[in-house]
Formats: C-alpha cells, structure tokens, sequence
C-alpha cells in the first residue's frame, strides 16, 4: 500500500510518500481501508520530535481518517467488514492514518454520519474531540453563558464555535481577516472580531458592555493569555488547548484580580474519558444538522508535504488527505 512515512525528524521535506507492506489485523485490531486522513497540528509535532512518541522512526503519521473496514482480527465484537467508521488517536503510540490502510482498536471506530463524506468525517476526530472535552467537560460552559473562542478558523476553533452555540451559549469568536471572519459568522458565532484589524479586548468589553465573556476557548495561549485575562469575568474560566511556546507567561497581578481559573485541557485525557462516546454524540450531532465538519482544503496523499506547508500558513477549517 502507499504510505506517508517519516525515516527521521524534520520539516515537510522529510515526508516520503512510499510502498509498505499492507498491515494485517491482529487480535483485537480492526483493519481500516482509508479514504481521507485529516492532518493535524500533532502531525507536525511528531514530524518534529517537538511531541512525546514512543515510536521511533521509520513510522506513518496521522492521527485522524475515515474509511471502511476491510477486515477485524480475533476477539473483535461490534465492528465489522463494510462499516463506514471515522477514527482519532492513531500515529504517536502507533502507525498513523497517512496511508491507504489503518489499523485501529475497535473503541476507535466511530459509525461515520451518514449525511457528510468521507472527507468530512476524517475531519471531525480530534478537532470535535478536543473542543468537545474543553468547552463542556473541562470548562463546563452552561447555557446562556458567553464565550470567546480564540482561533476560530482553525481545525479546532471551527469546532468550538459550532458546540458553542449548539450548547446555547453567546458565542463571541475572533478570525484573521475578513474572509475568515464571514466563514466563522456562517457557523453560529453571534459576533466574530478580526484580530488582524481590531483590538480584541476592546471589541469584547464593547460587546459585553464592559461585563466580559464567561469563558474563553484558547488555542493560542502564548500569544492571547494576558489579552484573555483582561477579557473575563470575575471568576471567569479559560481553558487552554494549544500554545505554539510552551513556556507560558501568567500575570499573576490580573490573574488574581479576577479570580480567574486556568484549565488545560489534553485530547488524550478526552480519550480516557471515553472519546468513542463523545464523537458518538458529534457524529449524531452530525446527522441532525446541528454541527458540520470544516474541510478547508483537499490534498491527495502523494502531496502531504504541501499539506503540512498549508497547515503552517493561514489557512480555514481542516485540511484533508486523500489516498
Ligand atoms: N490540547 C489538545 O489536546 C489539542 C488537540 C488539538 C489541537 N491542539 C492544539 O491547538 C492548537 C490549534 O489546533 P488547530 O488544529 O485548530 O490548528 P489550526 O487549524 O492551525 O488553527 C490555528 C488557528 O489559530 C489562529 N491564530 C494564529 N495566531 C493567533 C492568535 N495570535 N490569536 C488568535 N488566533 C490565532 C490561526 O489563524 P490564522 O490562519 O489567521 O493565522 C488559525 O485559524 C494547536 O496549537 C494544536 O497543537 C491541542
């Protein structure tokens, strides 16, 4: 099968689109026949050597795909061949989804929606998993609070954006630039800044009449942490997913002012509090039209290097692979 493997770390020149041997299912392994694999930040980390992997090169990357199964090993209950799954987690404890195969475990296998394509059930996985599990199980955002989502034109703000408003929150978002801005409009946010032109905080303080927002959705918390402090509510909460530098500044002075809680929240704890579960109820979310995946742009497989440079620039919503 063809395949996108690293053989060492390094920037995109470093993926090479090859022939590996197709893997088989063993027990408790269900073999997936992939039809489009997302790419994620994550893929870039490990490409890197910047993310914690226990598997050295030569490996496949990927963590999210949709697809069908072809085949389950030994002991696989609930899963079987011809059923059209979407998958997250796959690529830094094993092979990733960057191929035309898949193994996965069959807790992984979510029943894809019926009503969006393969393509776009390949870009729900993590993106929905992590806003998912940050906006409602670690933030605990309630109806008829508000809501900052920062970074809402990307894979994951996308998401956030979209459970915001289908949890009935006031939904406030800012994106770069106009286009960006009218996009994450159409996904339900009340009102989106754009922080190319305007000044955050004050845009938030304008459209809260001063209050402040109740949460804020963070996925770029090196560069917004302070900027957000000065945006919440007394007690507000700020849950943090992504931040380019790791080494975070706190201002403690406007930090405690506010009695602010910091949450952080990480995709693989989404996964020990049941991910199958929480993209179950994505997935018929899905079906009812409440939320809808992003797919900003489709790349084949052989040119996941341009993948990985898109990701690096602006770009919206999800970009996706196809075998
Ligand atoms: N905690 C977890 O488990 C977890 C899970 C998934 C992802 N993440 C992390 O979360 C982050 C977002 O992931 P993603 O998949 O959504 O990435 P993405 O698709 O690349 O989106 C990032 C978005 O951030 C915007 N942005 C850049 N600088 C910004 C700033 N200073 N203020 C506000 N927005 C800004 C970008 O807009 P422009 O295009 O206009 O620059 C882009 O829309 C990444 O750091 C990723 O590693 C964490």
């Amino acid at each position: 099968m063809k395949a996108v493997r690293i053989h060492e770390y390094g920037g995109p020149e470093v993926l090479v689109y090859e022939d590996i041997e197709t893997p088989a299912p063993g027990p408790d392994q269900v073999l997936v026949h992939v039809r489009a694999a997302a790419v994620n930040p994550v893929d870039v980390a490990v490409r890197t050597d910047s993310f914690p992997t226990p598997r050295q090169p030569p490996k496949t990357l990927g963590s999210d795909g949709a697809g069908v199964v072809e085949a389950v090993g030994p002991g696989v209950r609930g899963v079987a061949p011809g059923d059209e799954v979407f998958f997250t987690g796959l690529g830094v404890g094993t092979e990733g989804s960057y191929a035309e195969y898949a193994l996965i475990a069959p807790a992984q296998a979510v029943r894809k929606p019926a009503n969006v394509s393969f393509e776009e059930s390949a870009a729900l996985g993590l993106a929905f998993s992590t806003a998912w599990y940050g906006l409602a199980r670690r933030a605990a955002l309630a109806v008829g609070e508000t809501t900052l989502i920062q970074g809402a034109g990307g894979g994951v703000g996308s998401a956030a954006v979209q459970l915001a408003h289908a949890k009935g929150a006031r939904v406030l978002a800012t994106a770069g630039g106009p286009d960006a801005v009218a996009r994450v409009r159409e996904l339900g946010a009340d009102e989106v800044i754009d922080r190319r032109s305007a000044d955050v905080v004050s845009e938030v303080k304008r459209l809260t009449e001063g209050r402040g927002v109740d949460v804020v959705f963070e996925t770029v918390v090196s560069a917004n942490l302070a900027a957000d402090l000065a945006m919440i509510v007394k007690g507000g909460r700020i849950v943090c997913i992504g931040s380019p530098d790791p080494s975070i500044q706190i201002p403690f002075g406007t930090a405690t002012a506010v009695d602010a809680s910091l949450l952080f929240a990480s995709s693989s704890n989404a996964k020990r509090a049941g991910v199958a579960e929480i993209l179950g109820e994505v997935a018929a979310m899905v079906e009812r039209g409440e939320l809808r995946p992003v797919v900003g742009r489709v790349v084949p497989l052989s040119q996941a290097r341009e993948a990985h440079e898109l990701l690096a620039g602006h770009h919206f919503g999800k970009i996706v692979l196809v075998p």
